[in-house]
This record gives structure tokens, C-alpha cells and sequence, in this order.
């Protein structure tokens, strides 16, 4: 069970949050991101850096202008939608001293710039790449290169990750728990 303590009630995500519309980059492939957030720092069991990244996930692509190739749109969403959504983090525990590192991961993720292991911000950024890369088979077959993947666990999820996009690709979901459901009987049980 992922079995995190967030109401994920609060985490509906809506067409209209989104700047460009996108099969892409919408609602379903963030809906793919925060899940693989959760299950990705369960695994190496570091919880609260999930959360954060889970709060970046959430944000990470709703500023894009296009679905083309972009370093920007995780600055963006920093500047446009953070405050927009910042009481919904700080209704789970994040503390408004970790605000910057929920930053630092977006903007970073579109960034094609890789931070060292002993960077203070390094868990929550690598958990949320890995998680956004773990989705890429979206856009063809082969475009995830392992050797990219920042914690060798997330190498091992690739055939997972796959599955999960190929059976939630045309879904309409109704909220954030039906993700969970089938994440969770796709994904091996943590
Ligand atoms: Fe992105
Ligand atoms: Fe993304």
C-alpha cells in the first residue's frame, strides 16, 4: 500500500489548471508523476521527501506553452502556480520552510541540468525526474534510456511504468485515488 497521509481529495487536477491543453502533458501523465512520486520514495523509504516531490508533481507541467522541447516551464510553474496552490501542501504538513525545494524540483525538472547526490534538494528533485521519466514511454518506445534514471530501484520499475501508462492512457479519472487503485495493482506491492 502506498498508504501516505495526504487527503488526496485535494489533489482533483482539472483541465482548466492547465495552461496548454495536452494529452501529453495534462492531467493524466501528472496524475502518472505523483503516483510514481509516492511509490518511487516508499520504495527507497524516504517518505518525506515523496510528499514534497508529490507537491512538485502536481505543479510540474501546468505552466507549458506547447509540448515541444521546453527548459522553461518548470520556472514557470514556480512563478505562476505555486501560490495558487500552496495551502493545499501546507494542508498536508509541508512546512513553508520547504517551499523551496518543492521549487527547486520544478524548476529543475525542466532544466537539463543534474545536481550531485550531496545537493540539499537532491531527493526530492531526483524523485520527481525519475518519476516524470519513469512516464516517457508516452511519447514512443524508446524514448527512456535507463542509464538516465537517477536511483537503480527506478530501473526496475520500467516495465511497471510502461504497463501503467498503457492502461490508464485513455482514462478519465475521477479523482486522484482511482489512480492509486490502479497503480497499485500494476506496481508491485510496497
Ligand atoms: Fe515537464
Ligand atoms: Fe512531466
Amino acid at each position: 500500500m502506498i498508504n501516505f497521509k495526504i487527503d488526496y481529495n485535494n489533489f482533483t487536477l482539472k483541465e482548466k489548471f492547465f495552461d496548454h491543453k495536452s494529452s501529453l502533458h495534462g492531467i493524466n501523465h501528472t496524475y502518472r508523476v505523483m503516483f510514481n512520486c509516492l511509490y518511487l520514495s516508499k520504495k527507497i523509504n524516504k517518505k518525506e521527501s515523496g510528499l514534497l516531490a508529490f507537491c512538485a508533481a502536481f505543479i510540474h507541467d501546468m505552466a507549458r506553452k506547447h509540448d515541444g522541447l521546453c527548459k522553461e516551464h518548470g520556472l514557470w510553474a514556480c512563478e505562476s502556480k505555486f501560490d495558487l496552490y500552496k495551502d493545499k501542501f501546507i494542508n498536508q504538513g509541508v512546512n513553508t520552510s520547504q517551499f523551496d525545494e518543492i521549487k527547486f524540483a520544478v524548476k529543475n525538472h525542466s532544466e537539463n541540468v543534474e545536481i550531485t547526490e550531496t545537493h540539499p534538494y537532491y531527493l526530492t528533485t531526483a524523485i520527481l525526474k525519475d518519476a516524470d521519466a519513469l512516464d516517457r514511454f508516452r511519447i514512443s518506445d524508446d524514448n527512456l534510456n535507463p542509464d538516465f534514471l537517477r536511483f537503480d530501484i527506478s530501473k526496475t520499475l520500467i516495465p511497471f511504468a510502461k504497463n501503467f501508462f498503457l492502461k490508464t492512457n485513455k482514462i478519465n479519472f475521477r479523482d486522484f485515488y482511482q489512480v492509486i487503485d490502479f497503480g497499485e495493482k500494476i506496481y508491485p506491492k510496497v
